[in-house]
């Protein structure tokens, strides 16, 4: 395990190890979100440092901030299939495009990487209730990796959350509190009730222990490709945590010796719900906050609370932030499943459909090799599933009959 210090992102400032997660006060919750600088080795490290691939992410502990004996989930987090997609590749007329199938981990999203670290944080300070606002993945994952190390969770959901995500909740024990409101509005709610309450706030961006676990996504990539490459990484953004976690995975791997270029970061928000994007592309310091709507629930985030770390991966990676319509990331979302056979969530999804909007524009490099990070299963969210579907099934008696309805079928 790696010590560490607490950095503001904004004024730089180093902020006292507090035991429980926070920002900086002098910045405040929006922009002032902290960096985990870790204390690296001089010599850096080398890959066998890293464990044996297929352990799950805690091999991975000379690169997190948790002190020695954290106590760890029992599931298997991380070390996720990385695919090779040559169809879609042809697709995106790049040399090599992969996909990376996060929607494997056990509450069926990459936010699992988050909580298994911040929970480890969490429990080695002693901290019994944990809370936390969610589009849905973050709260079905909290419950279930809090259940798994019998820690109390409280999650706070907009009314708007799919049902296959609340039954994970439910099902798991957590105590659930339905916003008849947005996100944003369970996120502010979320907040006050830590500050109440004194739980310990699993609260995406304000927790920097989240981005620690949501980095291993990306180290593992960098990992399987012989710590050369890729030249592009691309996932969908609602807050923007998972994308600027995929940039800090390359900071660390850089000070560590380990990689010594960086991809070109590719963010991808849906249009109803870009104020990143529009900020990127205005090259303005922060986003203006708006009213979220896309059929994509996960990345449907209009006040990104992550904000300062996500415009920075964009900009320092030589990468972009993106909007891409709903219809686009159908078509990702009908690509991954039926070239591929991987069956991703809507905001799962929007990475590839960012790869086939650049495609379209002349953004990728023939030389390309890319990778799309499915970031939620496709079971998260049947409604999606099924607005992205084209086709409909036969419908036929069950008798003789079928078989003559049968016969124009393909042998
Ligand atoms: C499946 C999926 N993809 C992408 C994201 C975007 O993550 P962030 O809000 O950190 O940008 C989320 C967040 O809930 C998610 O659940
Ligand atoms: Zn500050």
């Amino acid at each position: 395990m790696a010590s560490h210090s607490l950095r503001c992102v904004t004024c730089g400032a180093v902020q006292p190890p507090a035991a429980v997660p926070s920002t900086c006060p002098a910045c405040g919750d929006l922009r002032g979100t902290l960096d985990v600088v870790l204390d690296l080795p001089a010599g850096g490290l080398r890959p066998s440092d890293l464990g044996t691939p297929g352990e799950g992410i805690f091999r991975l502990s000379a690169l997190l901030p948790l002190p020695p004996g954290a106590p760890r989930t029992p599931l298997r987090i991380g070390d996720t299939p990385l695919y090779d997609a040559p169809r879609i590749a042809a697709r995106l007329g790049v040399a090599a495009a992969l996909v990376k199938d996060d929607g494997r981990n056990p509450s069926a999203s990459m936010k699992d990487r988050a909580t298994a670290v911040a929970l480890a944080h969490a429990a080695s300070i002693g901290c019994a209730t944990v809370a936390a606002a969610s589009t849905g993945n973050a709260a079905s994952s909290l419950a279930t990796i809090a259940a798994s190390m019998g820690i109390r969770a409280v999650i706070f959901v907009p009314r708007t959350a799919p049902a296959p995500k609340v039954s994970q909740m439910l099902l798991a024990g957590a105590t659930v509190v339905m916003v008849d409101g947005t996100y944003d509005q369970a996120f502010d709610l979320c907040a006050s009730a830590v500050r109440r309450f004194g739980w310990y706030s699993r609260n995406t961006a304000t927790n920097p222990f989240l981005a620690e676990g949501k980095k291993t996504c990306a180290i593992e990539i960098a990992e399987a490709l012989g710590w050369s490459g890729p030249d592009v990484i691309a996932v969908g953004v609602g807050d923007g945590c998972v994308f600027g976690a995929q940039h800090k995975a390359f900071t660390d791997l850089s000070a560590a010796g380990l990689v010594r270029s960086v991809p070109r970061l590719v963010g991808v928000q849906a249009v109803g719900a870009d104020p990143l994007a529009r900020a990127f592309e205005a090259g303005a310091g922060a986003p203006e906050p708006m009213v979220p709507s896309t059929f994509a629930d996960s990345i449907s985030v209009g006040i990104p609370r992550d904000q300062v770390k996500a415009l920075r991966a964009a900009r320092a990676t030589g990468g972009a932030l993106i909007a891409v319509t709903d219809d686009r990331i159908r078509e990702a979302m009908r690509l991954l499943a039926a070239d591929l056979g991987v069956f991703a969530e809507p905001a799962g999804a929007a990475g590839l459909a960012g790869l086939l909007d650049l495609s379209a524009r002349g953004g990728l490099r023939p030389s390309d090799r890319v990778v799309a990070v499915v970031s939620g299963h496709g079971l998260k969210d049947t409604a999606g599933a099924m607005s992205a579907a084209t086709g409909s099934p036969l419908h036929v008696s069950p008798d003789d009959s079928a078989l003559a309805a049968l016969e124009t079928l393909p042998r």
